[in-house]
């Protein structure tokens, strides 16, 4: 035999040596549930180990993950039913909870990257990602509702716009409306191939969120189509993205590998609520070995293309210094 393939994984040593992927606290974001009130902590039923903190303890939170190298946070608001209408109009009123957060994050921690989630869904008594007439989700009525979201957390601090609505043409509309208010430094990650995908279940759970009719299939993709998200993530680009996102991550790492083949952009991917409550259920089961388990998941979706991975597993794998 003159190819013996063993002798490159014969050592630790070498085993590192020829290594060809690693996930490292610079390419992870940490999405952070935000509720109202003072000394708030209240765990996700559905995510053990995820919690949704008040403003105060929110501060207190990303201090410690700046502590640990963490620097980039995605802000998700839970809102109380009676701020919710079908118009979403508390998303850019400028007391709301989320939009102090963003002022109270960027106040107290410049250094940190803060990414803001551009959609209805939190705010709407619908329960949709976009205005809702006679059952149908109108996707030009909401591009405007989208356009004051992003301009208030452009003017709030937000460092990073990020569309997860899945409305067409929203990327450009966010563009104008940022670049012709001055914002022409606030860049946009787009969740270009979201699907319509059963692994979202526990983060409505966390904010409450979901639909009060119906399903997101008319805008968020269908699970079966991958060619489908080239023509996503060619729009996004032509729009100016400034990042394509895919989501959710592991059942779609097909779909991450085609996008990075297909850009020169740094691709982004969205390890969901489901993926994580999935992974710590078998955990907690004794099913599987915690450190393997969770650093294979990472490493897998950056060997798909992933440049930067949301997952609400970065903090833990700093914390526990298993990269
Ligand atoms: C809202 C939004 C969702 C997620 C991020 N932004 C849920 C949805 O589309 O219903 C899901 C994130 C996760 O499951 O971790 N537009």
């Amino acid at each position: 035999m003159l190819q013996r393939p063993r002798r490159n994984r014969k050592s630790e040593v070498i085993r590192q040596m020829v290594q060809e992927t690693h996930v490292s606290a610079a390419n992870l974001i940490f999405p952070l549930f935000i509720i109202d009130g003072v000394n708030q902590k209240s765990e996700v039923a559905s995510m053990p180990g995820i919690f949704r903190y008040s403003i105060d303890n929110l501060l207190r939170e990303i201090e410690s993950c700046l502590k640990l190298g963490l620097k980039s946070f995605d802000l998700f608001p839970n809102i109380s039913e009676e701020l919710k209408d079908k118009f979403a109009t508390e998303s850019y009123r400028d007391e709301s909870l989320y939009l102090r957060a963003i002022r109270e994050v960027k106040k107290n921690f410049p250094e940190a990257c803060v990414i803001t989630d551009v959609a209805m869904d939190p705010y709407s008594s619908d329960g949709h990602d976009g205005i809702v007439e006679n059952g149908v989700i109108l996707n030009d009525e909401t591009l405007d509702v989208l356009g004051k979201m992003a301009l208030a957390h452009a003017q709030s601090g937000a460092d990073i716009i990020a569309p997860s609505d899945m409305m067409d043409g929203r990327v450009g509309y966010i563009r104008n409306v940022l670049d012709d208010n001055g914002f022409t430094n606030v860049s946009i990650m787009s969740y270009s191939a979201k699907y319509a995908s059963a692994f979202y279940g526990p983060f409505r759970d966390a904010l409450n969120s979901a639909p009060k009719f119906g399903d997101k299939k008319t805008y968020q993709m269908n699970p079966a189509n991958q060619r489908e998200a080239l023509i996503e993530a060619e729009l996004d680009e032509i729009e100016g993205a400034d990042f394509l996102m895919v989501k959710p991550a592991l059942p779609y790492l097909d779909v991450i590998k085609l996008i990075k083949d297909n850009t020169e952009l740094p691709v982004a991917a969205y390890n969901v609520s489901g993926e994580y409550a999935m992974i710590k259920a078998a955990i907690q089961r004794g099913w599987l070995n915690e450190q393997r388990a969770i650093t294979e998941v990472l490493t897998s979706i950056r060997r798909a293309g992933a440049t930067a991975i949301l997952t609400y597993h970065a903090k833990e794998v700093l914390e526990n210094k298993w990269l």
